[in-house]
């Protein structure tokens, strides 16, 4: 792990230390962050950009779909001038593994020559998705680029990235709710929650 980056591993957000809660769901295993803990955290986050974008009207552009509850309730803790967009990528299709090819689905409908751009992503896993936004969305003349992640995997990319805002750490499994989702799925559960192996393992 680089030393100058990232800062938010030894942040009181990691949640490698956590005890896993149970969950009442039948196909969970744990809640891993509660509807409390999640709104408390994109407080924080709210605050942080409002302070850091004050006067720069930033662009958020919205990963769809994991990322659209993130995005929603983000931009609402924004007290500062923004507008936001919404582009959808495939990464993953019905599996559980990354399968490396992003393909661009639906595209922006605002210009992003000099905006300033804060990506908004769901989960960074192997970074690979957005690796490859960052790159195009440099190519389309943007001011800047940020990384907004509400999650990000133990031992995974940010170092390679250049990831600014990160909600959570987590462990290294598999997990849906607030937005993600396994074969389209648990998307809507309010909170989220480590789902049992078993249903991917098949
Ligand atoms: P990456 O390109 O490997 O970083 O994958 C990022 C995308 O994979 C995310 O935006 C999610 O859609 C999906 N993904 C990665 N890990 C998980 C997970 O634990 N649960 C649900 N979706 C995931
Ligand atoms: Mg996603």
């Amino acid at each position: 792990m680089p030393t100058d980056s990232p800062q938010f591993i030894d942040s009181p957000q990691s949640l490698l230390a956590f005890d896993r809660r149970p969950s009442s769901h039948p196909d969970l295993e744990s809640v891993l962050i509660t509807e409390e803990e999640l709104k408390a955290r994109i407080a924080q986050l709210g605050a942080e950009i409002s302070r850091d974008y004050a006067d720069k009207d930033p662009l958020l552009v919205c990963v769809l779909k994991g990322a659209v509850y993130f995005m929603t309730d983000l931009t609402r803790a924004i007290s500062t001038p923004l507008t936001f967009d919404f582009m959808a990528v495939s990464s993953y299709g019905d599996a559980h593994k990354s399968s490396g090819v992003v393909r661009i689905i639906k595209d922006l409908n605002e210009s992003m020559t000099d905006r300033h751009v804060i990506i908004i992503e769901d989960i960074l896993d192997t970074g690979l998705t957005l690796k490859y936004l960052a790159r195009n969305f440099h190519g389309r003349g943007a001011a800047s680029i940020a990384i907004a992640t509400l999650l990000l995997k133990e031992g995974m990319q940010a170092a390679a990235l250049d990831v600014q805002y990160v909600g959570f750490t987590i462990p290294n499994a598999f997990v849906v709710g607030y937005g993600l989702d396994y074969a389209q799925h648990y998307r809507n559960l309010p909170y989220i929650g480590v789902l049992k192996p078993e249903l991917y393992n098949k």
